[in-house]
């Protein structure tokens, strides 16, 4: 399959016959028999099954379906498609070529209004929040090895590593959610070209909106609701929300490439105590490896065992955090392979032979994850593993890369299924069988496992990254629109490399993209082979100083961004958010040059290496607190000059926001001592409930009871706060928060006793 090519409506056939009573289609010389079903909450699924052309829906991760209702989706005698909302026809397919077949491939083609707003995609490049005009392919891509670097060093390169078939439209004032939940490659065009640059008429895509899969049972699902929000999250308990991480997991990253064992981690963990910067994670690549052989440790990395080493980083609260690949060496003597070869896991190709690829050790073969026991197989390295003093697990390459190998010959489930057919989840049954392995090893902690590509389910088992970036501008604005629009796509727990992975990071850049990023859900700082060292200590004194500052940042921030993931699990709100997410206004559609950390925080951060300053758009009526300036100020425009220590961070209106005490120096976090950010404006009225909890950020407990809830009410009357909260879950202890109102107020009480400000003007 070219990736870069997109099929045609033209090509495909549609329905000339419907059968009303069974709902039949005639399209083309085929018969296939059409459904749609409507769920609680505005959800349908819609598509058409026909066992002689493809099997059941393969999808590894099922889906979460809510209780079915009264179909609001329904096909028309003549095969078009409509959905109602409210007994409101609210969408509907082009007349007679709504839905269509071309061989194996399927399409809907969606009718769509001049106004109509695109979002989401999942993980894409374009380096645009809004998505008008774009044909895109969904295909789990290797992107240094399968395109020139002429295409992604600077450009946007599409597909890239991971798959989420997911499109948020705008239409009016309604919101809609397509999924294609199917794993073979998926296609989508949108309409809404610009048109000043098109001068070769195939520029300008379609007028109707195109969703189609190359293969496999069509698996239309459409989400209804009056918000990008309600969509969202409709979506995300679709599919699954992320089950909230270990803290540590989302403390700050070190990672580069070149990172051998013993020493080197010890070497980082004194210099990160030393310049009292906190750091969660030190992360190892292929160096620790033993000639690249996965699960198989280079003695001479760990001469007394990575136990020894992972005990002696744990007293300041360190992990290992070391790399896996699914390419096994091809090697008979590897005990790896001769197991799996023995035991059958390894995907065959059209020979019945194992197929084989070329990765970092050579000729390399590949367990297919898409079988449960082969799955099982692998699920008992990885608990071995995490047994060893490994903390956790990077899974890259997942792809599955095989290097200049062609992929399609490497088939799935005994060479019965085409590898298109699976190619998309492959990295899904990866991530699925190392958490089973980590569960087994630790059965009452939560796991952490980070990856490179995945498709829907992957929330529910691993945090991912964007992938191989560079150190520049473009990537560092990518940064924010490229995880942006993961977040809106039900992958809540993204983020990039920090400093980019290839090239060197200038001192500039490194600060930008630090700021950019420090309270970004994954904050992880990787570099590649033979980049210039990018940790913070790497740097000259100054920037050292600033990188290490808003490290710190992240951890005063920390018990905040606990509590985003916490909503998330429960509601699916995600942790980094578009403006328009919280506030509706349609012309949001382009800022993506700023984003919202929850509801809260809003930030707009310089985003070019040698950027001085910038135009900052503060939504809404109400003011916003400057945390940088330590004052209220309007909203609306603002120009503003940008040291190179600041960035621009606003508190919104009303905001309740928990924090650590002081500045955090270690990795310890308190959260039961939180020192609660309250915004009220001057002289401002209004009210906001607040929930707070408080868990031991590792293990399950919380499930079971372990963990402590505060609930309260902030309520302003004209600058008179009074702050009423109640602890209502106590299974960790008590929780003892501190308040501290930002900006002047008149007067303070909590739980109605009157109480003093230390001081009025806070600032980070
Ligand atoms: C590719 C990954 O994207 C990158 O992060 C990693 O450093 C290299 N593989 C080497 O393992």
């Amino acid at each position: 399959m070219f990736f870069t090519k997109y099929p045609s409506p033209a090509n495909f056939s549609f329905p000339t016959r419907v059968d009303g009573k069974t709902g039949e289609a005639t399209i083309g010389k085929r018969k296939v028999q059409l459904f749609a079903k409507s769920f609680e909450g505005g959800i349908s699924h819609v598509g058409a099954t026909d066992a002689k052309t493809w099997p059941a829906n393969l999808c590894l991760a099922p889906l979460d379906i809510p209780a079915e209702v009264v179909a609001e989706a329904r096909w028309t005698a003549k095969g078009d498609l409509e959905i109602d909302c409210g007994n409101q026809l609210v969408l509907r397919t082009v007349p007679g070529e709504g839905f269509g077949l071309s061989g194996r491939a399927s399409l809907f083609q969606f009718v769509m209004p001049a106004d109509a707003q695109f979002f989401g995609m999942g993980q894409k490049n374009y380096g645009q929040l809004e998505l008008s005009g774009i044909r895109s392919t969904f295909w789990n891509t290797d992107v240094w090895s399968d395109f020139h670097w002429a295409q992604w060093g600077e450009h946007p390169a599409d597909p890239p590593y991971f798959s989420l078939p997911y499109l948020a439209v705008r239409t009016g004032d309604k919101w809609f959610g397509f999924l294609l939940h199917n794993p073979s490659p998926a296609f989508m065009e949108t309409p809404g070209s610009d048109e000043s640059r098109i001068f070769v008429e195939w520029q300008r895509t379609s007028a109707n909106l195109i969703l189609g899969t190359r293969d496999g049972e069509p698996n239309l699902w459409v989400i209804v609701g009056d918000s990008l929000a309600e969509i969202t999250r409709k979506l995300q308990k679709l599919i699954g929300t992320t089950p909230v991480p270990p803290l540590w997991s989302i403390g700050y990253q070190q990672s580069r490439w070149g990172y051998g064992g013993h020493d080197d981690l010890l070497a980082l963990d004194k210099k990160f105590a030393a310049a009292k910067i906190p750091c969660s994670g030190l992360w190892l690549d292929l160096d620790y490896m033993d000639g690249f052989r996965v699960f198989q440790t280079d003695a001479k990395m760990f001469p007394k065992t990575a136990q020894v080493t992972a005990d002696k980083l744990a007293k300041n609260g360190r992990r290992i955090v070391p790399i896996i690949d699914p390419g096994v060496k091809f090697e008979p003597g590897y005990r790896v392979y001769d197991d799996g070869h023995r035991k059958d896991v390894f995907c065959k190709n059209q020979e019945g032979k194992e197929f084989i690829g070329m990765v970092w050790p050579g000729q390399t073969v590949f367990p297919d994850f898409t079988k449960s026991s082969v799955r099982k197989w692998w699920a008992g390295y990885a608990r071995e593993f995490r047994e060893c003093g490994f903390g956790a697990a990077w899974v890259d390459m997942n792809d599955p890369s095989t290097g200049p190998i062609d992929p399609h010959d490497m088939l799935f489930e005994d060479g019965t299924r085409q590898h298109l057919e699976h190619r998309n989840q492959y990295a899904l049954g990866m991530q699925m069988a190392t958490v089973d392995g980590f569960r087994a090893a630790f059965p009452n902690e939560r796991p952490f496992l980070l990856s490179r590509s995945g498709f829907i389910g992957s929330s529910r088992y691993s945090a991912i990254w964007t992938g191989d970036n560079v150190s520049n501008d473009f990537y560092l604005k990518l940064s924010l629109t490229t995880s942006l629009g993961m977040s809106i796509s039900g992958l809540p727990f993204n983020g990039p490399d920090i400093g980019g992975f290839g090239g060197d990071s200038s001192p500039d850049l490194m600060i930008r993209w630090m700021q950019a990023c420090f309270l970004f859900p994954f904050c992880r700082n990787h570099a590649t082979k033979d980049s210039r060292n990018q940790e913070p200590f790497a740097y000259n004194a100054t920037t050292a100083q600033i990188i290490g500052h808003y490290v710190r940042l992240r951890y005063k921030f920390l018990p905040y961004l606990y509590q985003l993931f916490c909503e998330q699990e429960l509601v699916g709100d995600p942790v980094l958010r578009p403006l328009m997410y919280e506030f509706g206004d349609r012309k949001l559609a382009k800022a993506d040059d700023s984003f919202m950390v929850g509801p809260a925080i809003l930030q707009a951060p310089i985003i070019t290496e040698r950027g001085k300053s910038r135009q900052v758009t503060l939504p809404g009526r109400a003011p916003w607190y400057d945390l940088m300036q330590g004052k209220w100020v309007k909203a609306g425009k603002h120009t503003l000059d940008v040291k190179r220590r600041e960035t621009p961070i606003y508190l919104r209106a009303g905001s309740v926001v928990a924090t650590q005490v002081g500045m955090p120096t270690t990795t310890d976090v308190d959260l039961l001592r939180p020192e609660v950010l309250i915004a009220v404006p001057p002289g401002w009225t209004g009210e906001t409930e607040f929930r707070y909890v408080a868990d031991d950020g590792l293990t399950l407990d919380y499930q079971k009871n372990g963990r402590s809830v505060i609930t309260g009410t902030v309520t302003a009357v004209k600058g008179e706060i009074s702050i009423q909260y109640l602890q209502t879950g106590s299974g960790f202890g008590q929780i003892s928060p501190t308040f501290v109102v930002v900006g002047a107020v008149r007067e303070f009480r909590v739980n109605g006793r009157m109480v003093t400000q230390a001081a009025n003007r806070y600032r980070l």
